[in-house]
């Protein structure tokens, strides 16, 4: 059985590289406070000979061990034997060719595809990482679970321990900076939801204390194994690929648990000979919480073999504090400045040849429209990667016929008020929620028309406008 020894946690940094029992409960380095990895004997697991392996499994998909889009891959994740896995049948995930977008992309039709992750059961991509961290609190025995979060990460946990049992939830969320449908997930769910007067930076600093003070178990992505599972992503796209690696991966970037873990998930299956070659990876920004964008593109920080040169890092929030600066965005879930997984994005970037980019919240919005319109409605956050691909194929460095991969890491019905905003004929709400952030048209709103309860008007509208 693939555990013990086999599977143990390792910190990233080289020069310390200490190790520690899969059992431990760790969300950094004790020994020099870097990030810490769930890490593999390859040697001693059994992993696959080919990817093409993983396809017997879906036949067998009537245990839900099988069903379940993390658990399917279980030979690339064996940190717990497979039957001690948590599953509420997470990622039934599809990549979805999206021909009716690649034209706003600039791509060639077949070219461009989504990863669609709010079909997951919460309606987020969170989903895949908390089946993994349930799998690993579960084998600690840990009771109480907490997170901070801008939404996704907390209707997740509440909906792992409303349907599992196995923990109580306790979430911190910013005041005002969470999405109605994410917020109304964790009420209903029934989490102990604090909400504290600042951001989802705060309430990050904060958790971290509490869950030290309190002995609780921590979801947020500083926990390696939420990651484990997160990297199935990648292997949904590759089956949905024919195992055939894409050209670019473009993914949202806030805490940066995503892009750490797509890289992850490639440098393993290059190690283990399972793909003879690793996508591009284009982490995108949202351009008021660009943290990742400035250190990576414009003060050049870079993995450097795992040096992590800190000090640009440690400058560039002494100057956000000392003017006052916070995150800013529509894309709440990506409202975020201090990236706790900046390490390990970085290492991603290396490993992936990556390019970081930023775009603004009109961009993210009109890209958004584009989306639903084609039949995949997503939250303002995961348009952020459709605006990047957008324009990083504007810039020459996606080529026309390079094959693209953007993932879709949350549902539409996550954030209507940004969605209703935007296709709204009211003005005063279109500068109450948009303008302030600089939105200044919606180029491809569908606005709703207003008719007078009269059969003959109605019927008049419905010839005129379609
Ligand atoms: N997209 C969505 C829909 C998200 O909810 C998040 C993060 C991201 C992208 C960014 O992913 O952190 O892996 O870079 N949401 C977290 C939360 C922070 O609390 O739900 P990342």
């Amino acid at each position: 059985m693939a555990q013990g020894d086999a599977a143990f946690q390792q910190c990233i940094a080289p020069d310390c590289g200490a190790r520690y029992d899969v059992a431990e409960v760790r969300v950094a380095c004790p020994a020099c406070g870097g990030a810490l990895d769930v890490a593999y004997d390859w040697n001693r697991t059994r992993p696959p000979r080919s990817l093409r392996a993983f396809e017997a499994e879906w036949a067998r998909r009537s245990d839900p061990l099988r069903f379940s889009g993390v658990w399917r891959f279980w030979e690339l994740l064996p940190f717990v034997p497979r039957e001690q896995a948590v599953t509420i049948g997470e990622g039934q995930t599809l990549l979805q060719r999206a021909d009716a977008l690649a034209d706003f992309v600039g791509l060639a039709p077949n070219n461009l595809h989504l990863q669609y992750e709010g079909l997951n059961p919460s309606g987020s991509f969170k989903d895949n990482g908390m089946a993994a961290a349930f799998a690993h609190a579960k084998l600690t025995g840990a009771r109480r679970a907490a997170c901070a979060s801008t939404g996704n990460t907390s209707a997740s946990l509440a909906l792992y321990c409303s349907v599992t049992r196995l923990m109580k939830a306790v979430i911190f969320v910013g005041s005002g900076k969470i999405a109605y449908g994410k917020l109304s997930q964790a009420l209903d769910y029934g989490a102990l939801t604090v909400q504290i007067a600042g951001d989802f930076d705060d309430a990050m600093a904060r958790v971290r204390e509490v869950c030290v003070r309190l002995g609780t178990y921590l979801v947020n992505s500083v926990n390696p194994f939420r990651l484990e599972g997160q990297k199935t992503i990648m292997y949904r796209v590759l089956e949905g690929l024919h195992w055939e690696p894409p050209d670019w991966i473009v993914v949202p970037g806030g805490n940066l648990g995503n892009s750490s873990a797509f890289g992850k998930a490639f440098l393993e299956l290059k190690e283990l000979g399972l793909i003879d070659r690793v996508p591009r990876l284009a982490v995108i920004n949202a351009a008021g919480a660009d943290t990742l964008y400035e250190l990576h593109e414009q003060r050049k920080v870079r993995w450097n073999g795992g040096r992590v040169d800190r000090s640009p890092e440690r400058a560039y929030y002494g100057e956000l504090d000392a003017r006052s600066i916070k995150a800013s965005t529509i894309a709440s879930a990506i409202e975020i400045q201090r990236p706790v997984n900046l390490a390990k994005c970085l290492r991603a970037l290396d490993a992936c040849d990556g390019v970081v980019r930023r775009v603004t919240d009109q961009e993210i919005l009109d890209a958004k429209a584009k989306v639903g319109a084609c039949g995949m409605g997503c939250e303002p956050a995961s348009a952020a990667s459709v605006a990047g691909a957008r324009l990083l194929r504007s810039e020459s460095i996606i080529g026309p016929s390079d094959r693209v991969v953007c993932i879709l890491t949350g549902h539409l019905l996550k954030d209507p008020t940004a969605t209703v905003a935007y296709h709204s004929t009211d003005q005063e709400q279109f500068n109450e929620i948009l303008a302030k952030r600089g939105v200044r048209r919606a180029a491809f709103a569908n606005r709703a028309v207003a008719v007078r309860n009269e059969l003959d008007d109605i019927i008049r509208a419905i010839q005129l406008y379609s």
